[in-house]
């Protein structure tokens, strides 16, 4: 579903009206051209390079409110500095000294964008502090009642930022070529822990006052506050869990891992350059799996199975480090750069601890589920081709499939024509090269092409990289993928009938999904009730099997798995565990109404992303 903007944003023209600033056209078109389309911020003119935060958290109103002192380079000596906001409210704007009282002006409400903040400032301003407060509604963020958590005892509140979500809870350049440091000061109850993207404490303060230090420029989707009942276990020098006190032992369990992952990823493409690395397990609300903030990735509970089977997320999130973090996509049309990158790298890492056998398990059942997407959307449509182009749109109509692992495919066909040694020396070189930089894909591309490919014919024909970037689709050229280990799921799935026959014994949750995948279409009632009694389906603990089981279940109208289902649903937010369930339910005319109420008694626990796409399908049923 292609969600269009009614207006455009070229409201610049507008704005220096207003203002009355003089712009020449020239100057507009000039600017118009670097700027991201989902920011309001001209960065080629004035752009924040560092930024000191100062907030206090109010669980009773749901409102951080506080300032920010955005430390200002005036490139151009222009007399604005244009930001980012939405839903925000903007109480006063203060000039380097304090007598400075600046007028400003928030913009009209565009959809997505949410509204230009622009302050006139002088060509001498160095620091704008902007007092202002966040709506209860801020997008970004989500307030948990006590009863929503594991300790049912405290509140809980968490951002997520990216995409262009960080503009809701501060006014800021939110995009991704903008990069700036950030120190913090939280307040929040005694008793409950803060927590950013940034150099973390590990101990609880008792006055709930949080100081912290982001020292690395990082572009503004990176920015992350969580606060609550926390408490931390260290898993080794440079790396440990951070969760609700409950789940500190399992999650340090499932994540034993986690150090050698650093240093596989480190002998691979370089050092980690962020401190300590730690992982945050959130309450099941959380809409993603997991979300890169540097120093602290945010982890859903869905991915704590108990047999340490889904901890490639943690790869990929430490992988960001580098790809992101690091090298970041310079617009959200050049996503794939993030993600694309990441899988790669998440495979390499996997690769190195758990061998070759497991990570054919991840691409099979990763590549398998891209050509499903691909189907879905027509395998000519623009969305299909790693160069997106997301005007005028909501940049999560970008999160897919062909970011994560067309772009991934497109890295190991590079892979596969130069040679993994030549590969992986050019990429600790690229990650290198432009650290702490934001590049479009036509940056790699040029450094691609001068670095490896140069003139050679050969490898150009064997690469194509325009088929790979900017043609829709799969090219002819894509690496074929076969996993021995799937294959027994492959074969077990033929048996369905008769499961006591089937050896389950060394199954992952890999070889899990897999088989679930092969069955046939359409089964009878009957048969999945022996299949449940057999393999306990229903009662599973795995979010990853019941999210499939349930697909069946409510495509072939298995009543039995309906109440366990609806409990899933009203627990767990993680989005691309509902969207598929909530699919399957409407498209169903039996479950149609069953989705509704579902939804209806489930919607207040989800997160605004996990909302957004939500009412989305409802509204289109
Ligand atoms: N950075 C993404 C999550 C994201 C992408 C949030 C775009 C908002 C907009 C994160 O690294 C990610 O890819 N998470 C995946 C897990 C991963 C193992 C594929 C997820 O959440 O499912
Ligand atoms: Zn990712």
């Amino acid at each position: 579903m292609k969600r269009f903007l009614k207006i455009g944003i070229k409201q610049i023209p507008v704005l220096a009206l207003f203002l009355g600033l003089n712009c020449s056209d020239k100057d507009l078109k000039n600017n118009m051209s670097e700027i991201d389309k989902h920011s309001f911020a001209i960065p080629s003119d004035a752009q924040v390079v560092h930024l000191d935060l100062n907030l206090k958290v109010d669980f009773i109103t749901k409102i951080l409110s506080g300032y920010v002192d955005l430390l200002v380079e005036n490139k151009s000596h222009t007399n604005q500095l244009v930001l980012d906001s939405r839903d925000l409210s903007i109480e006063k704007v203060e000039l380097d000294d304090k007598n400075q009282k600046p007028e400003f002006k928030l913009g009209d409400t565009i959809k997505y964008l949410g509204q230009a903040l622009t302050i006139k400032i002088t060509p001498e301003t160095k620091k704008v502090r902007v007092y202002y407060h966040t709506s209860p509604q801020a997008a970004a963020i989500q307030w948990l009642d006590a009863k929503q958590t594991l300790g049912k005892r405290y509140p809980f509140m968490f951002t997520q930022s990216q995409a262009i979500l960080a503009r809701s809870w501060v006014p800021l350049q939110d995009a991704p070529a903008i990069k700036f440091t950030y120190n913090a000061t939280i307040s929040c109850p005694p008793n409950l822990m803060a927590l950013m993207s940034a150099e973390n404490d590990t101990l609880l303060h008792a006055d709930g006052v949080y100081h912290f230090k982001q020292s690395k420029p990082i572009p503004s989707y990176l920015m992350a506050l969580a606060v609550g009942n926390i408490g931390f276990k260290s898993l080794g020098k440079n790396c440990g869990i951070y969760s609700e006190p409950d789940m500190l032992q399992k999650a340090s369990w499932e994540f034993a891992n986690m150090g050698r992952m650093i240093q596989s990823a480190e002998e691979l493409y370089g050092k980690y350059l962020w401190g300590r690395y730690d992982v945050l397990v959130l309450p099941p609300s959380f809409p993603f799996g997991g979300m890169e903030n540097p120093c602290l990735t945010f982890a859903t509970p869905t991915v704590i199975a108990g047999d340490r089977s889904l901890v490639s997320l943690v790869a990929h999130e430490l992988a960001h480090s580098w790809s992101g973090n690091l090298v970041t996509n310079a617009t959200w049309d050049d996503f794939w750069l993030n993600e694309g990158f990441t899988v790669y790298f998440e495979h390499r890492i996997m690769e190195k601890i758990y061998g070759k056998p497991y990570v054919d398990m991840l691409c099979k059942l990763e590549f398998d589920e891209m050509k499903k997407e691909i189907s879905e959307m027509g395998d000519t449509s623009a969305d299909t081709k790693l160069k997106l182009n997301l005007t005028g749109r909501d940049p999560d109509d970008g999160v897919t499939d062909i970011a994560y692992i067309k772009g991934c495919f497109f890295l190991k066909t590079i892979e596969n024509a130069v040679g993994r040694d030549q590969w992986d020396s050019f990429l600790k070189n690229y990650f290198k090269t432009f650290a702490f930089k934001s590049i479009t894909t036509e940056r790699f591309l040029t450094y691609l092409n001068t670095e490896l490919i140069k003139d050679n014919k050969h490898l150009q024909e064997s690469i194509r990289v325009d088929d790979w970037v900017y043609k829709t689709g799969l090219p002819k050229n894509c690496p074929k993928v076969e996993s021995s280990e799937l294959l027994k799921s492959e074969i077990a799935a033929k048996e369905y009938l008769h499961p006591e026959k089937i050896n389950t014994n060394d199954w992952t949750t890999h070889h899990w999904l897999h088989f679930m995948r092969c069955l046939p279409k359409k089964i009878r009632s009957e048969d999945l009730e022996k299949l449940d009694a057999a393999f306990k389906f229903t009662q599973s603990g795995n979010c990853e099997i019941l999210c499939d089981w349930f697909q069946i279940a409510i495509v072939n109208d298995y009543e039995p798995a309906y109440k366990a289902m609806e409990n899933y649903l009203c627990s767990v937010g993680r989005r691309k565990f509902v969207q598929p369930l909530y699919g399957k339910l409407l498209a169903n005319g039996n479950t149609r109404d069953l989705a509704k109420r579902i939804y209806t008694k489930a919607r207040p626990g989800y997160h605004t992303v996990t909302k957004a796409t939500i009412d989305q399908m409802m509204e289109n049923k």
